[in-house]
């Protein structure tokens, strides 16, 4: 185990780190000129030489998967955008990321401004959208300062606006903060949110490739996603698939992360298919104070916890859903043996029903049910019942069973804690014989 933060970038070679390399060469890369002495806009430079069918084909020939949770391939979804008619075609960036324990997206937009702007200029040209949007989460202040200045750098360099380097494109992108909801990362409610309408989901379909931002074909990619763009036109399909040959079937690198009582929390760019214990012991410096790890949630607080004996499993999505969760945004977050998983469940689901967007029964009532269940497990109050209850309710607000993902997202850790240790919430019980549930007398 290390006994020293290792940094994010590790040798800092472009050839291995693709994402975080020149932070090696600057603490961060916020000017277009720094950026562009170290390989910056060579990418999109690059891609404009080429017509957009082209690069939609080196893009698809990479296999990027999405890195917003749900690992959908970026080619698949660009070629479902609807053909271009001459009217407006938009581009937005998934900047939201409220998800509890993740922070890879902030890390890019305040270090590396530019690396997200280049990949969006690259998505754009490639999909010939005319407007771009980067809905940033509102609190996130000091990254929608940065991006602004970037886009103004490189306003001035004729990259952005009419005509763009003589390529007869016309295209601009623009800073919009939201205000801090965790339902606006849900791509349809950020779509609503940023025509201005309350950030309810949509039904699907029509999916936004069809009929998105203002009814018109909108494509919608996270930060991370667009961050890969630049060095798969640089390096090609071929390199970006070797940077986890061997581990993985998910190409590329990604940004892991830690959080919860390990030495060192934070972000490192590793191969996909790194296992979650070279994430936590050779990265995290381990546990913290001598503590055991108990419990583990791979990617965010919408994934199923994992118990300690699944350390071993390389982080990829198949791997983590053979395991019987979900890879998500690989932040890893950890509980410890002194930690209570009751406690520890009901502080995610109080997180999830303040978040929910009230728009359908199951999830409204649903979510504020499973916390009075989880409280009055806590308090002592809690019935035998209350456990079965909580497990009724991980099918009735299953996948199907309500209008968008937030409230599946929202039972997936409740399921995971059920499932590995639920002991611990039989030992919560200490009145076994009483017969009325908390969620009944809800
Ligand atoms: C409740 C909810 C919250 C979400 N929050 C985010 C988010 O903050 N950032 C993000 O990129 N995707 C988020 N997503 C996923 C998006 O709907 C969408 O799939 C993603 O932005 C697509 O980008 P990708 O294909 O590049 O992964 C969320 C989904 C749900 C259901
Ligand atoms: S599942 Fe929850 S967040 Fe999604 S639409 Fe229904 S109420 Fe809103």
């Amino acid at each position: 185990m290390n006994t020293e933060p290792k940094p994010i970038y590790g040798d800092g070679n472009p050839e291995t780190h693709p994402l975080t390399w020149r932070l090696s060469k600057q603490e961060h890369v916020r000017s277009a000129d720094d950026y562009e002495t170290l390989e910056g806009y060579a990418g999109f430079k690059k891609a404009i030489g080429m017509q957009p069918k082209e690069v939609l084909e080196v893009i698809k020939a990479a296999t990027v998967k999405g890195r917003g949770g749900a690992g959908f391939p970026a080619g698949i979804k660009w070629s479902l955008m609807a053909p271009n008619d001459g009217g407006p075609r938009y581009l937005i960036c998934n900047a939201d990321e409220m998800e509890p324990g993740t922070f890879k997206d902030r890390l890019l937009m305040e270090k590396l401004p530019h690396q997200l702007i280049e990949g969006m200029l690259i998505a754009g040209y490639t999909l010939e959208a005319t407007q771009g949007y980067i809905f940033i989460r509102g609190e996130y202040i000091e990254a929608a300062q940065y991006l602004n200045e970037a886009l103004e750098q490189i306003r001035a360099k004729g990259y952005l606006g009419e005509n763009i380097l003589g390529t007869g494109w016309n295209f601009d992108l623009h800073v919009h903060t939201g205000a801090g909801r965790y339902i606006c990362g849900e791509e349809t409610a950020l779509i609503n949110s940023l025509e201005g309408r309350r950030a309810n989901p949509r039904t699907k379909p029509p999916f936004p490739q069809v009929a998105g931002a203002w009814g018109r074909p909108t494509i919608v990619n996270n930060v991370e996603t667009y961050n890969n763009l630049p060095a798969i036109m640089l390096r090609g399909p071929e390199w970006y698939i070797g940077l986890s040959a061997g581990k993985s079937k998910d190409p590329g690198t990604k940004i892991y992360g830690a959080s919860g009582k390990v030495k060192f929390p934070g972000l490192w760019e590793l191969p996909f298919g790194t296992t979650a214990r070279e994430v936590i012991e050779d990265h995290a410096g381990g546990m913290r104070d001598g503590l055991k790890l108990k419990a583990w949630l791979p990617g965010g607080a919408s994934t199923d916890f994992l118990a300690a004996e699944h350390i071993d499993l390389p982080m990829d999505a198949e791997s983590i859903m053979k395991a019987g969760s979900r890879l998500g945004t690989c932040l890893l977050m950890v509980v410890d043996e002194t930690q209570c998983m009751v406690s520890a469940t009901r502080n995610l689901e109080e997180f999830f029903a303040r978040e929910s967007c009230g728009w359908c029964t199951p999830c409204r009532d649903g979510l504020p049910w499973a916390v009075k269940a989880l409280k009055a497990l806590e308090d002592g109050t809690g019935k035998k019942e209350d456990i079965d209850h909580l497990q009724e309710l991980t099918r009735k607000l299953w996948i199907g069973k309500t209008f968008c993902a937030h409230a599946p997202g929202a039972m997936e850790p409740l399921m995971g804690a059920l499932k590995h240790f639920r002991g611990e919430f039989e030992a919560k019980v200490v009145n076994a014989a009483a017969q009325t549930s908390n969620v009944e007398q809800a």
